[in-house]
């Protein structure tokens, strides 16, 4: 992790000095370099002893920053763990162009590493990413919204950077196509559990926990998990969101009745539950082959359990 982070720094120099400044800012801001880890891990899982893991995790992080540099604009956020967001400090345009850049330097990255699959699992992978954000955008105040839609989005939006990252390190460690399906697959399962978990905080925890507003999901249009499932108890809970998605904003009082009301319901718990299953499949589908490093697989594991459990 000592490599990423210098690989990191290295790959923020720029003689466009804002692009260093709020390239910084973003990536010291506290980020659990949750990706990053599980590429490394992943590539260790089988014994990888290259470089290459190195850098293509950077990708991945570069490409997350860049993500998250852009939704903070689109969701009008001043908060991002715990600090002013980029575009709280900056403004919005330079934190859009400093996302473009981040995204470019990661396709850079990729072609100087020099493998055409590589290159196509992560044009893909960004590609569903933007599809993902498009997604939901087009189901704002969707108060229709089921079960399953709402996890097309959040595998889309957020698990496939999660399946990239363990993709990569298995792709990394040149591991046949069955073996790098199977971790893609594991990482996209925690991948919809850390989502299913984000959207369960913004309706359980405080905003000093979460390090960003909670409570605001709802607002910006997002029909999440806790939601459906307390909706479904509670007629009035429906009626109070059908006149908030017809105003397009809270009231005084309305972010804490929502947040009583699906409280009431259990819905983070629904939520919870849900993640908790996926956890428990990324964590089934870890390989127990001979050659496997056993601590690293232990280590995944829990990775899996944290994505489940996480307070922030
Ligand atoms: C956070 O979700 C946002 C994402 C998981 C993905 C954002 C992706 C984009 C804006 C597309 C960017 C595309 C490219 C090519 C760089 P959230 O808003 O639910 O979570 P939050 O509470 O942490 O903001
Ligand atoms: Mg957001």
């Amino acid at each position: 992790m000592a490599l990423v982070d210098a690989c990191i720094h290295h790959n923020l120099q720029s003689d466009i000095m804002m692009i260093p400044a709020i390239g910084h800012y973003i990536v010291n801001s506290g980020g659990k370099r949750f990706r990053p880890l599980l590429c490394l891990l992943t590539a260790r899982l089988f014994a990888y002893h290259g470089e290459r893991h190195i850098p293509l995790s950077v990708v991945v992080e570069f490409i997350h920053t860049a993500s998250l540099l852009h939704d903070d604009v689109v969701d009008s956020s001043d908060q991002r763990r715990g600090s002013p967001s980029a575009n709280g400090v900056w403004g919005n345009q330079a934190s859009v162009l400093v996302g473009d850049y981040l995204f470019s330097r990661a396709f850079q990255m990729m072609v100087a590493d020099g493998d055409m699959a590589m290159l196509k699992l992560m044009s893909d992978v960004t590609n569903a990413l933007a599809e993902g954000e498009v997604l939901q955008l087009s189901r704002t105040f969707h108060l229709e919204m089921t079960e399953a839609e709402c996890l097309e989005v959040i595998e889309r939006k957020t698990a496939v950077l999660f399946k990239a990252a363990s993709e990569v390190g298995a792709h990394a460690a040149e591991q046949s196509p069955e073996v790098v399906a199977q971790m893609a697959e594991y990482g996209m399962c925690l991948g919809v559990a850390f989502q299913l978990m984000d959207d369960a905080l913004d309706y359980l925890a405080e905003a000093e926990e979460a390090g960003k507003p909670v409570g605001h999901d709802l607002e910006e249009g997002k029909i999440t998990l806790p939601l459906i499932h307390a909706m479904q108890g509670d007629a009035e809970l429906a009626a109070r969101v059908e006149e908030i998605s017809e105003r397009g904003c809270y009231e005084d009082g309305d972010r804490e009745w929502v947040r009583g009301r699906v409280s009431a319901q259990d819905g983070a718990g629904f939520a919870m539950n849900r993640a908790k299953d996926y956890a428990e499949r990324a964590k089934h589908l870890l390989p127990d082959s001979a050659g496997i490093d056993i601590d690293v697989r232990n280590l995944l594991a829990e990775l899996a359990e944290f994505s489940a459990h996480r307070p922030y």
